[in-house]
């Protein structure tokens, strides 16, 4: 600790991105990015259309010393100096995590500095309160390849989940859809490239779960339905897959616009005294243009303040992790060095999955 000050390094590798940053926040809770160095695994996993466990956990441990030791350099600091030492132990792929996690173990007693183990989905939480004053408790939609899921942000450490997906992941559902489309992976991007030239009215595709008085999401008949379509049309043309494309993507804006609501309506509920609460967007979907309008245009309609952190901070990083650490730490929130990985850990442990365990618990 200097003058109330506390330098954390954070660790990040519970899927394909391997990064190691440095964060600093002083006592008054403003943050700041000393490093912050993010590797992705792309290149290794683009023959297979996604993430392959086996490939990332070697690739995390193939880079993330050196990655480390760069974030260091550029932060311009040594072990000694650190105080703490802060890694995702889930939730995420078993393999990754248990590299970074063991990596910061190591490095938290040889340096002899506390352990801060990093629930994944609280550093996408907390990310927003690194970069401006955000006061508790707010609104989180986190849309992710990995989640899909509404929160009440209501401290550090402390959550409620108002809404999650009963099945795919929103990013997983452009990723299937770019697959249909012979894109490449990460589809989303592709299918927000092409849908710009398409006719998102041409094909009707589902809203699932539009209307229901719940902010759950579904979307996997949507998946289905762009499948039997392309099916349906044989050979696409260009403008077929544009098309498609589009309809896809219209269907996502307006079914999201619903769950928003429904999101709001029980923010609302559970906090009526909070006038203009803030909604904070994070997750790789958040980079989409056609949703960010829906953001918007919800934000306006139902007077809260809008926040998307910048794409680099809204993907995969490790500062975001050493952020969690830091204010985690400022409330004496340390770990033990006994502390395991973990490939599933709810934000919000008081609840159930949503809908049983399994595969879907994962994602809830
Ligand atoms: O947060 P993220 O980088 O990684 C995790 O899943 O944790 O999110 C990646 C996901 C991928 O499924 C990718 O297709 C999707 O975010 N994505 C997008 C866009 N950019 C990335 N989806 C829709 N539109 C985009 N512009
Ligand atoms: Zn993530």
């Amino acid at each position: 600790m200097h003058n109330g000050t506390t330098l954390i390094l954070g660790i990040e590798t519970s899927c394909d991105e391997t990064a190691a940053a440095v964060v600093r926040r002083d006592d008054e809770g403003n943050g700041e990015i000393l490093s912050n160095i993010v590797l992705s695994q792309l290149k290794e996993h683009a023959p297979y259309g996604g993430v392959v466990p086996e490939i990332a956990a070697r690739a995390h441990l193939n880079h993330l010393d050196r990655l480390i030791a760069q974030a260091m350099a550029e932060a311009g600091l040594t072990y000694r100096e650190l105080d703490g030492v802060a890694a995702t132990a889930g939730p995420g792929l078993l393999g990754g995590v248990i590299v970074g996690l063991t990596m910061a173990k190591a490095i938290a007693l040889a340096a002899d500095k506390p352990l801060i183990a990093v629930n994944h989905l609280e550093g996408h939480a907390l990310t927003a309160r690194l970069l401006e004053k955000v006061d508790f408790p707010y609104l989180l939609l986190l849309i992710s390849g990995g989640h899909t899921q509404f929160q009440i942000v209501e401290g550090v450490g402390r959550y409620h989940r108002l809404g999650t997906t009963i099945d795919d992941a929103l990013g997983e559902a452009f990723d299937k859809v770019a697959k249909l489309l012979g894109l490449g992976y990460p589809g989303g991007p592709q299918v927000e490239r092409l849908a710009r030239h398409g006719d998102p009215q041409r094909f009707a595709l589902p809203r699932p779960l539009k209307g229901r008085k719940d902010c759950n999401f579904s979307f996997s008949g949507l998946k289905t339905a762009v499948r039997e379509l392309v099916h349906q049309l044989g050979t696409l043309s260009d403008q077929d897959v544009a098309d498609v494309a589009a309809s896809f993507e219209a269907a996502v804006a307006d079914t999201m616009a619903d769950r928003l609501t429904m999101a709001v309506h029980l923010f609302r509920a559970a906090h009526p005294s909070v006038k203009t609460p803030a909604l904070i967007v994070a997750g790789g979907v958040a980079a989409n243009q056609k949703l960010k309008a829906v953001f918007e245009t919800a934000a306006a309609l139902h007077g809260l303040t809008l926040i998307v952190p910048p794409a680099k901070l809204c993907t995969d990083n490790a500062a975001m992790i050493a952020w969690a650490g830091a204010e985690r730490l400022a409330l004496g929130l340390t770990d033990d060095l006994s502390v395991a990985a973990r490939a599933r850990w709810p934000l919000d442990q008081a609840q159930a999955p949503a809908y049983g365990s399994g595969k879907l618990g994962a994602k809830a």
